[in-house]
C-alpha cells in the first residue's frame, strides 16, 4: 500500500504532457497540445492534451483522462503500478515492502509475470558484475566485442550461470511460481524436472516502450554450429514478439529529434551503434519485421532507413521490408553496408562522424536501391529488364499517397529510362490487382459472415481488358467519382456563346462521352459509368455513399479508393501541400478537358494500332485502310495539339 500523502504527492506532481510525451509526438496547439492518438489509427491528430485541466482527450476515439489513467489504459498498469511509475519518474521516494512469497502468489498473472521477468533481470545483471563466473566469462565477453560499462549497464546486459537450474532454484526460494517461471519460458518445465532456458547465455534483455523487461534473448559464448546462436523468450502475456522492437525504449527521443529510425537486424547492431553515437536505432530481433512494429515507429517518424548487411539473406529482408513500410504510408531508404561488415562492426571500428558520414553518404531511396541492386544482374537482357521494371513498380504501387507515388514514378522513369506513361499504365495494372486481391479478401470476410451478398466477379477484374486505354479510363471514373458533383464553368468554345452554362463535371463528362460514342473497355469502369449515365438521365445526382455500398465489390473498393485519395489530399492540404490542392481545384475544368481529351488520343492511338495491323493481312484493302490510318493520325496530331495547349497550372 501506498500512503494516501505519497499518492497526493504524486498526483500534484505529475506532469500529463512529460507522461503522454513518451508516447505521443506531441506538438503545441494554442493551449493545448495536440498529436495522433496512441489508442486508434488516425492520420490527422485529433489527440489532445491539455497541461492546465492535467488531461487528456481524443475527440476521435472518445478516450480521455488524467497522466494516472494514460498509464494503466496505455501500459496495462495497475492502479499502483502506474502510480509506482509516476513516483519513480518524478523522484518521489516510496517506502517499498518486500513482497511476501503469498503476495507473490496473488498478483494477477500479467503482473507476476512483470515481476518474474523483472526479477530475471536483475538476477542476470549481478551474476555478470558480481560472480566470478558472470564477470570472467560474461563481462569478459561483452568487453572483447568492444561494449562499454555504461553501454552495458544502459542496455541492462547480463549473464546466466552455466548450470542446470541454479537460476530456477533460486527464483523458487524468493517465493516466485513456477507457473510464471514456465510462461516466461525462463524454466523449462519438464515432467518433475526443471531446466533454465538461458543456460550459460550473456542475456540481452528486451524491453517494452516504458523500459520494463518483457523478455530476453540469450547468446550462446559456444562455437558449435549446432547449437542456435539466439535463444529468445517464448511469446508470453507480456511479450508479443510482433509487436515490440528492440531499443526503442531508448531509441524514441531521438527518433523525433532525427525524424528518422535506423532498423538494423540484431541486439548488437543496436547496442553498437547506440554507444556510437546513433541512438535512433531499433530491431526487429527474433522476428522479420511485421506490420506493428512499422506502426510504433510511424508514431514517432514517417521516416525509416533499413541497414542490412549486402548477403543475399539481407536483401531478401530489406525487400521484404521496404513493401511493408511503403504500405504503411512510410518513407524508405536502405543503406546497404560492405562485404562482410554489418552496423554492428562497422559501428565498432569507426568514429562517429565517419559512421554518421557513411550513413548519409550511402542512404539512397528505395528505388534506386532497387535498381541499383538488380539492374547489375539484368544487364540488357530485355526480358530481365522487363521483370525488373514490374518488381520496382509493384513497391511503388503500395505507396497510398498518390503524390508520392508520382514522385517516385518520376524517379523511376528516369532511372530505367522509361516512358513515364508506360509505367504508369503498369502502375495502375498493379494497383487495380492489388485492388482486386483485397476485393477477394472481403468476399471471403462475407462469406464467413453471411451476409447474403453477390458474389462479386472479381476474375475478370484486374486482369481481363487490360490495355493502354485502362490508365485515361481510370481517370476518367477517378474524375466522376472524386469530383463529379462539382460545379464547372468550361472556358466557352465560340465567340458568340457568351456565356456557357454551369453545369456539373459529371454531367460535363457524360455528354462529351455520348458525344464522341466512346465506351470503356474494363468492365468495372464500364458499370461505374452506366451507374452516372443512369442518374444523368433520371436528373438525379450520384450520391458517393451509393457507390462505396455498392453490392458489386469491385465497385466499391474502387469508390473507397478514389474517394480515400481525395481524404488523403484534402488532409495534406492543410499540411504541406497546400498550393498543390488548391490549383487541383482551380484547374478542374481543364483537367476534365484533359481527361477526354487523353481518353480520345489513347483510342485514336489504339485504332490506328488496329489498323496497321490489318496490314498485315495480304487480303485486304490497302488503299482504304491506309486513307483510315491517315484520317486518324491527322486526328492524333489534332488531339496532341489540344492537349499541348491544355497546360495545368
Ligand atoms: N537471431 C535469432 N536467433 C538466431 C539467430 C539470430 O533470434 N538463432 C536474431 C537475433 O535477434 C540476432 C539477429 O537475429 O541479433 C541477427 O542475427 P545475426 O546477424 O546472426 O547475429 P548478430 O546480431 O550479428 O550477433 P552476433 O554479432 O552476436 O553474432
Ligand atoms: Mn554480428
Amino acid at each position: 500500500m501506498i500512503p494516501k500523502e505519497t499518492v497526493d504527492e504524486i498526483l500534484e506532481t505529475s506532469r500529463v504532457e512529460d507522461v503522454v510525451g513518451e508516447y505521443v509526438t506531441l506538438k503545441k496547439r494554442g493551449v493545448n497540445l495536440l498529436g495522433l492518438c496512441p489508442f486508434h489509427n488516425e492520420k490527422t491528430p485529433s489527440f489532445t492534451v491539455s497541461p492546465t485541466k492535467g488531461i487528456y482527450k481524443c475527440f476521435g476515439c472518445g478516450k480521455g483522462g488524467s497522466a494516472v489513467n494514460f498509464l494503466m489504459d496505455h501500459e496495462h498498469y495497475s492502479y499502483p503500478e502506474a502510480l509506482k511509475f509516476l513516483a519513480n519518474k518524478y523522484n518521489i521516494e516510496l517506502e517499498e515492502e518486500e513482497l511476501t512469497a503469498e503476495e507473490v502468489q496473488q498478483m494477477n498473472e500479467k503482473e507476476s509475470l512483470f515481476i518474474v521477468t523483472q526479477f530475471a533481470a536483475e538476477y542476470f545483471q549481478n551474476q555478470l558484475h558480481q560472480s566470478e563466473e558472470g564477470k570472467a566469462i560474461g563481462l569478459s565477453y561483452f568487453k572483447e566485442r568492444g561494449f562499454r560499462q555504461d553501454t552495458i549497464e544502459k542496455f541492462k546486459l547480463g549473464y546466466h550461470p552455466d548450470a542446470w537450474d541454479t537460476f530456477t532454484k533460486t527464483a523458487l526460494k524468493k517465493g516466485y511460481n513456477i507457473d510464471f517461471l514456465e510462461k516466461t519460458g525462463l524454466t523449462i518445465v519438464k515432467e518433475d524436472k526443471h531446466f533454465d532456458r538461458f543456460k550459460g547465455r550473456v542475456i540481452f534483455p528486451i524491453q517494452n516502450i516504458s523500459g520494463r523487461v518483457i523478455g530476453f534473448g540469450g547468446r550462446t559464448l559456444l562455437a558449435d554450429k549446432k547449437i542456435a546462436k539466439y535463444l529468445n523468450s517464448p511469446e508470453s502475456d507480456i511479450y508479443h514478439k510482433s509487436k515490440v522492437l528492440y531499443g526503442l525504449n531508448h531509441a524514441k527521443k531521438s527518433i523525433i529529434e532525427n525524424d528518422n529510425c535506423f532498423l538494423v537486424e540484431g541486439y548488437t547492431d543496436v547496442i553498437s551503434m547506440s554507444q556510437n553515437g546513433v541512438e535512433n536505432v531499433v530491431s526487429s530481433s527474433g522476428t522479420s519485421l511485421t506490420v506493428d512494429q512499422i506502426k510504433l515507429i510511424k508514431r514517432y517518424t514517417s521516416n525509416i532507413t533499413i541497414l542490412f548487411d549486402g548477403d543475399e539473406a539481407g536483401i531478401k529482408a530489406a525487400f521484404r521490408g521496404i513493401d511493408l513500410i511503403l504500405t504503411e504510408g512510410l518513407n524508405v531508404k536502405i543503406v546497404s553496408f560492405p562485404e562482410s561488415t554489418d552496423p554492428d562492426s562497422f559501428a565498432q571500428s569507426h568514429s562517429n562522424q565517419e559512421l554518421i558520414d557513411f550513413l548519409n553518404e550511402a542512404a539512397v531511396d528505395f528505388i534506386r536501391y532497387k535498381t541499383q541492386l538488380l539492374l547489375a544482374a539484368v544487364g540488357d537482357d530485355p526480358i530481365k529488364r522487363a521483370k525488373l521494371i514490374k518488381e520496382i513498380v509493384g513497391s511503388i504501387a503500395l505507396i497510398p499517397d498518390p503524390i508520392s507515388r508520382s514522385v517516385y514514378l518520376q524517379e523511376c522513369s528516369q532511372l530505367m529510362e522509361i516512358d513515364e506513361q508506360s509505367l504508369l499504365s503498369e502502375l495502375n495494372k498493379v494497383r487495380r490487382k492489388n485492388i482486386s486481391d483485397k476485393a477477394i479478401e472481403v468476399e471471403r470476410d462475407h462469406k464467413k459472415e453471411d451476409r447474403g451478398f453477390d458474389p462479386p466477379q472479381v476474375k475478370d477484374f484486374g486482369e481481363k481488358h487490360l490495355n493502354v486505354n485502362d490508365f485515361q479510363e481510370e481517370d476518367l471514373i477517378r474524375t466522376f467519382i472524386k469530383y463529379g458533383s462539382k460545379t464547372i464553368h468550361l472556358p466557352s468554345q465560340s465567340e458568340e456563346e457568351e456565356e456557357k452554362e454551369e453545369l456539373t463535371v459529371a454531367d460535363f463528362l457524360i455528354n462529351e462521352i455520348e458525344a464522341d460514342e466512346l465506351t470503356f473497355s474494363h468492365p468495372v469502369f464500364s458499370k461505374i459509368y452506366e451507374i452516372y449515365k443512369k442518374s444523368f438521365e433520371e436528373g438525379i445526382q450520384v450520391v458517393e455513399n451509393d457507390l462505396v455500398s455498392n453490392k458489386d465489390q469491385q465497385i466499391s473498393s474502387l469508390a473507397i479508393e478514389f474517394l480515400l485519395e481525395r481524404y488523403s489530399l484534402s488532409l495534406n492540404w492543410e499540411e504541406k501541400h497546400k498550393i498543390l490542392t488548391v490549383k487541383e481545384v482551380d484547374i478542374l475544368p481543364k483537367k476534365v478537358h484533359k481527361g477526354i481529351c487523353s481518353w480520345r488520343l489513347a483510342k485514336v492511338q489504339e485504332l490506328i494500332e488496329q489498323n496497321q495491323d490489318l496490314l498485315k493481312d495480304e487480303s485486304v484493302d490497302y488503299a482504304s485502310i491506309y486513307s483510315v490510318i491517315l484520317r486518324l493520325q491527322e486526328a492524333k496530331k489534332a488531339l496532341a495539339n489540344e492537349l499541348g495547349r491544355i497546360i495545368l497550372k
